[in-house]
């Protein structure tokens, strides 16, 4: 199935040179689900013969107006309905990459929401080789690597979660790490610790959503009690300046999604959003699409409206690319290869 957007391939000229706003970069906030364009909804539905409550894209894109976080995972586990094969995991996942690819995205740690599918009668085996498969090819075929994330649903019980981790751990899922998603407040870190000590026991990495719309505090308790070696979006940290503190002391990696939180109302517009004053703090952030499909774009173009708002320059932007780039799990020899294609696009840049 050919994917369903075009890229339109957007330039910048700095004096003689041209360059691409966004340079290369590791991508560590993404969920594999929030990919999901509404040409594909439509496509996968005829294809596995369910009937769509929208009677076109229109009825379906005029629901993208989000008031809150809840609001948009109302929706986007709504559209999971059409995710019923492998094949359809693979498709959604190459559509992804393909894109991603063509906008500066050299590496990605995809994560994935494993409950969501099980709990719609969906394998486990389904859901995660059909993703696997794609991101199995993705160097050879996008030149991009690798790493799959198996996200827990904390609106959901521990016992769940832990229910499901030990599947992955038997099927020998091909899973890097872990991390912890969907509704925030009133679902704190704490609630997981048993999940967390697991996966470390079985070698994984950690990682969880903290300080999206819940307080600054979550970030704290999902070092302390989780383990966790980055933090996704995190930008309440700095309601607390004790925990910006310390987030700075320790270099904790913060996967900032600007576009995602203006849309989620988690702040009102990009020109409020704190990505240059956590930047100006000395914070490890870097910048991320969460669910491109439902938030008006992909890294690129997060980076391009950095630009066009808020003036992020070539440095500061080839920061946040570094960033990106020490603060995943690929190897010390992938991650010299991206760190160089850095320095490549800003000399490129003419700086
Ligand atoms: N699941 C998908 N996107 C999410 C987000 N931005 N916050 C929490 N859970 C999510
Ligand atoms: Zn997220």
């Amino acid at each position: 199935m050919s994917p369903a957007w075009s890229y339109a391939g957007r330039v910048e000229t700095f004096g003689e040179t041209t360059t691409t706003a966004a340079p290369p970069v590791a991508e560590l906030h993404l969920h594999i689900e929030g990919t999901l364009q509404p040409e594909l909804i439509f496509a996968l539905a005829e294809r596995n013969g369910i009937e769509l409550p929208y009677a076109d894209l229109n009825e379906l894109r005029a629901k993208y107006e989000f008031t809150d976080l809840q609001s948009f995972l109302d929706l986007y586990y709504a559209n999971m309905a059409v995710l019923r094969t492998e094949e359809d995991f693979a498709d959604m996942t190459r559509a992804y990459l393909a894109r991603a690819a063509a906008g500066g995205v050299r590496h990605v740690e995809v994560m994935m929401d494993p409950q969501a599918h099980v709990s719609r009668g969906v394998p486990l085996e389904t859901c995660v080789n059909g993703v696997a498969s794609a991101l199995a090819t993705s160097a050879e075929e996008f030149g991009v690597s690798t790493l799959l994330i198996a996200a827990f649903l904390r609106d959901l019980s521990e016992e769940s979660a832990l229910e499901v981790l030990e599947h992955l751990i038997a099927l020998e899922a091909p899973i890097a790490g872990i991390g912890l998603d969907s509704a925030e407040v009133g679902n704190p870190p704490s609630k997981f610790e048993r999940l967390y000590r697991r996966a470390a026991e079985a070698g994984l990495h950690r990682i969880a959503h903290a300080g999206e719309e819940g307080p600054a505090a979550y970030i704290t308790e999902a070092l302390d009690l989780l383990g966790v070696e980055r933090i996704d979006h995190g930008i309440r940290c700095m309601d607390d300046p004790a925990v910006v503190e310390r987030l700075v002391a320790e270099q904790v990696p913060l996967t900032v999604c600007p576009l995602s939180n203006v849309r989620l109302r988690a702040v009102d517009t990009l020109a409020d959003h704190p990505l240059p004053a956590m930047l100006a703090a000395g914070l490890n952030v870097s910048v991320n699409s969460d669910d491109p499909a439902y938030f008006g774009g992909y890294v690129d173009d997060n980076f391009e409206q950095l630009v066009a708002i808020h003036g992020f320059s070539v440095a500061q932007r080839a920061t946040l690319a570094a960033n990106s780039i020490r603060s995943s799990f690929a190897d010390e020899a992938r991650k010299g290869e991206l760190l160089e294609a850095v320095a490549e696009w800003v000399r490129g840049a003419g700086e």
